[in-house]
């Protein structure tokens, strides 16, 4: 099978640019073993004025808080890897690109804690297009609720980005796909609406845009934290909201907010179609704005977007 990753030339692997290929980690690596890595997924959008990522010290500083809450301290300060993910784009001459820092143990343990194995820290970055298909943008996507749940909060932390915890992404994202939806809403353990497997997700309900709380099981998404900031300067009303599962059915509308992403339409939920089953209104604006915002169309009134040189 054909691989999916549009290799670049360069990985940025603790300190220096090495050649694509040479970027590997031993099989019994702390990471591979038992999933102990964290990372970051980080756009960098095309621009007139030339490749720009978007928020780049929020990602960097989320990954900081990542390796805190796994003990994974890599030797580099926030301002360094934000220099070094700048760099690794401008090495391969990107024009747009995903970027992926990731901090992870590497070979010498046995044991799960990896005490004894180094921290490795690498920043790929590659050519990538849309996440959910070219038209999930424009016409929405039809999704399901998940059988399976998100972690609680006291098992797998869900501030930290870590890799582990994408064995349940995987269980949520492949119950979808074989079931013959692109993506899946999964619940809290108390059964309560959290996010996607990878975005997490808004409903116009009686006219406000909500989003469940942050209350542990899901990710503090930066995309969830702009569509606040762009709701407030639209004077659209935006609140977090306790959503039961079966208030998905009845919302006005419903759409995902996250980097791979973007700000992608939910057409319907278990087969219900929500709506008008197109996008809505509050959805487009806020999409609007976000995509004029960061192809640099539209101001960028919160200095969201980095350029890379
Ligand atoms: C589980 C999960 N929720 C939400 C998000 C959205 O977060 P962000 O907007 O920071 O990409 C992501 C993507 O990183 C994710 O993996």
């Amino acid at each position: 099978m054909a691989a999916s990753i549009d290799e670049a030339e360069f990985i940025w692997k603790n300190g220096e640019l090495i050649p694509w290929a040479e970027a590997t980690v031993h099989v019994l690596s702390t990471a591979v073993q038992f999933g102990a890595s964290v990372f970051e997924g980080i756009r960098c959008y095309h621009t007139a004025q030339g490749p720009a990522v978007f928020r780049l010290p929020e990602h960097i500083h989320r990954l900081r808080n990542s390796w805190r809450i796994y003990r994974m301290e890599p030797g580099f300060t926030e301002a360094e890897l934000v220099q070094a993910s700048l760099d690794v784009v401008h090495a391969n001459n990107l024009k747009s690109a995903y970027i992926r820092p990731m901090v992870m143990r590497g070979y010498g343990s046995m044991t799960m804690d990896g005490a004894e194995s180094p921290i490795e820290t690498v920043i790929p970055a590659w050519k990538w297009g849309a996440y959910l298909g070219k038209d999930a943008l424009a016409k929405g996507v039809d999704v399901c609720v998940s059988s399976w749940a998100r972690a609680a909060s006291n098992t797998f932390p869900g501030m930290a980005k870590a890799a582990g915890h994408y064995n349940n992404a995987a269980l949520i994202k492949m119950e979808a796909k074989r079931l013959g939806y692109v993506e899946a809403i999964a619940l809290t353990p108390a059964g309560i609406v959290s996010e996607g497997s990878g975005q997490n997700v808004f409903a116009v309900i009686d006219g406000a845009l909500v989003t469940p709380p942050i209350e542990g099981s899901n990710l503090q998404g930066i995309t969830r934290a702009s569509v606040f900031q762009i709701a407030r300067d639209l004077d659209i009303d935006v609140r977090e909201m306790i959503m039961p599962r079966e208030a998905l059915y009845g919302a006005e509308e419903l759409f995902f907010a996250g980097t791979a992403t973007e700000i992608t339409p939910i057409r319907s939920v278990d087969d219900i179609v929500i709506g008008a089953g197109r996008m809505g209104p509050v959805t487009a604006q806020i999409q609007q704005r976000f995509l004029g915002i960061v192809s640099g169309e539209m101001e960028d009134r919160h200095g969201w977007l980095t350029p890379v040189r």
